[in-house]
């Protein structure tokens, strides 16, 4: 198939790049690059060894998105979006159009193409606080913060969307918690500033780039009273993207799926998994906890196992080994020397 990836260029859509070039697809990307590097891209065409093509444009732009989609698409896997909480708190509106006015431009030009099948990189952010863990595909659905509200009317404009149109069909990919790089270590998570998320930040300390890890709460009804999220190889995630691809050629309406390995860890169970991969220490401090967290959130993934014949294959130990070796071959990320 010939797939159009909006937002290919970043931390997830890379790393499907590499997966759709391998299971033979051709791919478009269309990136206007606001949070990630071209040579990602590169780097992609490098490890899968065959060519993808680029179009430097933003999902806001009608005129990018027509010329992303003239080759005549088979489907688009939709990457593109902002996502950090606390900046979309600051921002809500900048969120607002970039995520929901993006996607609405995206099914416009859809519509305009005749384009009918969607994977959507949703987000278990859309299960906010989950009343019961491990999370099913129909536990309530609510937002905490303006980036989850987007996540949310995004997949229910493509409900929508779908209900209104009978041929078309979608994949709404409810991602848990990804994490590592592709084993080449050429291409990994990049994130600009200081990190918001713990895998990546865990690995700048180990490299030197900061001083000390600081752990959100000590004091969480968990085990070690630390959080636990379920945490997913991103090539695991990237090869969901290849299966929800192919169930997708033949499903109408939207389809939610987790995309989760079905069990959580422990900041510290992380820490400690990490400093084994990388033979580093990682020094903490336990401080207060962060505003919307929850103690657990860990996914039930059997519908990706009935739907797609997906489940993860790479444990914890690989996440961070994959981790290390991108971090550790790159310091300063895809900027750097
Ligand atoms: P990322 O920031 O690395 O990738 C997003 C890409 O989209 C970037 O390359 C960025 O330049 C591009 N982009 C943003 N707005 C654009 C626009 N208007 N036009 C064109 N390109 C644009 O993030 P990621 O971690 O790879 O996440 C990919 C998707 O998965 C996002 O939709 C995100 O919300 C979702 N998601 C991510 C996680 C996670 O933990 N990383 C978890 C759940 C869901
Ligand atoms: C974050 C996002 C969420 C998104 C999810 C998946 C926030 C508030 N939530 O959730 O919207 O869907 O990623 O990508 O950003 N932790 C530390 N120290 C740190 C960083 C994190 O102790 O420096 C802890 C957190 O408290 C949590 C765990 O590590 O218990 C994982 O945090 P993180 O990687 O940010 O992911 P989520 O909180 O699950």
């Amino acid at each position: 198939m010939h797939i159009l990836v909006t937002g290919g260029a970043g931390y997830i859509g890379s790393h499907t790049c590499v997966a759709l070039l391998e299971a033979g697809h051709e791919v478009t990307v269309l990136d206007n690059l606001c949070n990630s590097s071209a040579v990602a891209l590169e780097r992609v065409q490098e490890i899968a060894g065959k060519p993808l093509a680029f179009i430097h444009g933003d999902i806001r732009n009608p005129d990018d998105l027509d010329r992303a989609l003239q080759g005549g698409a088979d489907a688009v896997i939709h990457f593109a979006a902002l996502k950090a909480v606390g900046e979309s708190c600051e921002k809500p509106l900048a969120y607002f159009d970039n995520n929901i006015g993006g996607t609405i431009a995206l099914l416009q030009a859809m519509e305009r193409a005749g384009v009918r099948r969607l994977v959507f990189s949703s987000s278990a952010t859309v299960y906010g606080e989950p009343d019961t863990v491990p999370v099913t595909e129909d536990a309530p659905l609510r937002a905490t913060n303006p980036y989850g509200r987007t996540k949310l009317v995004m997949e229910q404009l493509i409900g929508d969307c779908c209900q209104a149109v009978p041929e078309m069909g979608a994949v709404l990919l409810r991602y848990f918690n990804p994490v590592g790089a592709h084993p080449s270590g050429r291409i990994g998570e990049d994130p600009a500033g200081i990190p918001n998320n713990l895998m990546p930040y865990i690995a700048q300390v180990a490299v030197g780039r900061r001083e000390r890890l600081q752990v959100f709460g000590g004091d969480w009804p968990t085990p070690d009273g630390t959080g636990v999220r379920d945490y997913l190889h991103v090539m695991d995630l990237a090869e969901a993207h290849v299966r929800a691809l192919e169930f997708g050629r033949d499903q109408a309406g939207a389809r939610a799926i987790n995309v989760g390995t079905g069990r959580g860890y422990s900041v510290l169970e992380l820490v400690r998994a990490f400093e084994q991969a990388s033979g580093k220490v990682v020094p903490y401090d336990v401080v207060g906890r962060r505003v919307g967290d929850v103690a657990e959130l860990w996914a039930e993934p059997a519908l990706a196992e009935a739907l797609l014949g997906w489940r993860a294959q790479r444990g914890l130990a690989t996440m961070c080994a994959d981790a290390w070796r991108w971090q550790a071959g790159n310091p300063q990320g895809y900027d750097g020397p």
